[in-house]
């Protein structure tokens, strides 16, 4: 039976916040160029439409890691599925990630990232949701949303690998 998805956040409202956050980054970063570190697969479609808007020079990597874990609790422990093909050296860094959830993923990662020399390091996510954090030491310096503490998919995030393609921002109901 298909689910029921409840519209959290419309493609509207999604697409006009991505503008602002674009704007803001791009004031942030004038005169630079930017690295932009996407996070697969749940960062993509959000990497596409932020690096459209971006008025500044911008370079592409990609980086696909995976929780070692079940369901929908991550453990913290990372596996790099794939790495970046670029190193990072003296390079303005800004990691692109759908969601920070307990921030696990991020901590660890950024850990990992900081040791290859960028010159600096930002974090920019779609949604973040606080209410669950644990790895309170993650500091994200772009939001686009805060939400409460309800499972969402689309606009790249999943459940069971489905609905990444939803232009919105749904909470699948029971
Ligand atoms: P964290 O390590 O707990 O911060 O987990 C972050 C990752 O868990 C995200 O990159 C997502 O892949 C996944 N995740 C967390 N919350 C949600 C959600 O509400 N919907 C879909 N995926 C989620
Ligand atoms: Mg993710």
């Amino acid at each position: 039976m298909a689910d029921k998805i409840r519209v959290l956040l419309t493609e509207e409202e999604v697409n006009a916040r991505i503008n602002e956050i674009a704007q803001e980054i791009s004031r942030d970063y004038e005169g630079k160029n930017l690295h932009l570190i996407c996070i697969l697969k749940g960062g993509v479609f959000f990497t596409c439409e932020l690096a459209k808007r971006l008025t500044i020079p911008v370079s592409l990597d990609f980086m696909s890691v995976s929780s070692y874990g079940k369901g929908t609790v991550s453990s913290g422990v990372v596996k790099i599925v794939k790495d970046l093909d670029e190193p990072l050296e003296g390079k303005e860094v800004l990691i692109v990630e759908d969601i920070i959830d307990s921030g696990r993923t991020l901590a660890y990662l950024m850990e990992i990232l900081k040791q290859r020399n960028p010159k600096s390091i930002q974090l920019c996510t779609l949604l973040d949701k606080p209410e669950r954090r644990v790895k309170k030491q993650v500091q994200v310096t772009y939001t686009c949303f805060t939400i409460p503490d309800e499972f969402v998919v689309g606009y790249g995030l999943d459940y069971d690998q489905k609905y990444r393609n939803l232009p919105y921002i749904g909470v699948v109901e029971q």
